[in-house]
């Protein structure tokens, strides 16, 4: 389904309702692949936020609403769904309630990843109890997935130094808060993730869900995990790895060596682009192309939510837009790197307003 767009997707949705049949094409690439080719979800970042009481910000709620809705049309059907963390804002249980009450909607499987405003108020002991582990690994179809959460960081900071745990979050919450402390995985996780691949052979494709990047963007707003080199290692021996991650609230691609890298958008609010990419060149790895940058003036720009094609472990990530047109960053096997051909030759200057 490489060259399939959102909006074939939608319509083929559109079919199925309006004439109670599949077109034929999409019927034929639903059922020609061999198993390793599939669809999936990916939907992050909603930060479901409590005013008060019953009350919470309407905005984030419908952009998870939305996205719960379009991945329900979804047309083949997706084998399952992923959150890419940062569901509640503040991560108080009000708030997880919440998200997960919209989720709920979902007609799919759906599995998490822990985002920094899931875990730092009660260090992920209430999303715990309604999500089960913060990191774990299964299969589907012969790929083998890992889900890390990579939001840790040094004990002394997560333990020593608050009050409470309300204080403790609400300074991480603070993207570019110079208090905060840099992403890491940590040891234990990368000892349960070393034993965990080793019953895994070299040509199965790997698929690793983290929040943050597992490569080093940009250190000030946390766009970064202090051991991605350390994780990138132990994906090394590996002939196909995809890293897909939340946190950025915003389309970034990258390869480095056997791993290809994808974000995905978040359904509440854009990142604008750190000037600091260019501030600080050697932080940037050989990134994506500059792209253009959320329209401030346009409420919902920016974001939308992912569907995500996997074949026989080339990953093409299809953005679909709230507000705008969608994109897609396919893999593309000459230049051996994640491509957004829509986008890499040209760009669009900025509009006008009245
Ligand atoms: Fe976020
Ligand atoms: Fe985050």
């Amino acid at each position: 389904m490489n060259n399939l767009t959102r909006r074939s997707f939608i319509k083929g949705a559109g079919a199925l309702l309006a004439g109670g049949a599949l077109p034929i094409s999409l019927v034929e690439l639903a059922f020609a692949r061999p198993s390793q080719s599939f669809v999936f979800a990916y939907i992050s970042d909603s930060h479901i936020q409590q005013i008060k009481g019953d009350e919470f910000v309407r905005n984030f709620d419908r952009g998870l609403i939305r996205a719960v809705a379009e991945a329900n049309l979804m047309d083949p059907r997706p084998d399952f769904v992923l959150y890419g963390g940062d569901i509640a804002q503040i991560g108080t249980k009000a708030e997880i309630d919440h998200g997960l009450e919209i989720m709920s909607a979902l007609r799919y499987k759906t599995r998490y990843v822990m985002g920094e405003h899931d875990y730092y108020l009660d260090l992920g002991e209430y999303w715990e109890s309604q999500l089960g582990p913060q990191y774990y690994s299964f299969d589907h179809k012969g790929v083998h997935f890992v889900v890390l959460n990579s939001i840790l960081t040094y004990d002394d900071w997560t333990h020593d130094r608050w009050s409470s745990g309300e204080e403790r979050m609400s300074v991480m919450a603070g993207l570019d808060n110079p208090n905060g402390s840099p992403f890491m995985v940590g040891e234990k996780q990368r000892r349960w993730l070393k034993e965990d691949l080793k019953k895994i052979s070299k040509d199965t494709p790997l698929v690793v869900l983290s929040h943050s990047p597992l490569q080093k963007i940009y250190r000030g707003w946390n766009f970064w995990t202090e051991d991605a080199d350390e994780v990138q290692a132990l994906l090394k021996p590996f002939n196909k790895v995809t890293v897909l991650y939340g946190h950025v609230h915003q389309i970034q691609y990258n390869q480095i060596g056997n791993i290809s890298f994808n974000s995905a958008m978040a359904t509440a609010w854009p990142w604008p682009y750190p000037t600091s990419y260019r501030q600080a060149a050697r932080h940037v790895p050989k990134l994506t192309v500059r792209m253009n940058r959320a329209d401030p003036f346009f409420e919902r720009d920016a974001t939308g939510w992912q569907f995500i094609n996997l074949d026989n472990g080339d990953v093409d990530v299809h953005y679909s837009l709230t507000d705008n047109t969608p994109r897609t960053v396919a893999f593309s096997k000459e230049q051996g790197r994640p491509e957004d051909t829509g986008y890499q030759t040209r760009t669009i200057p900025p509009q006008k307003h009245y």
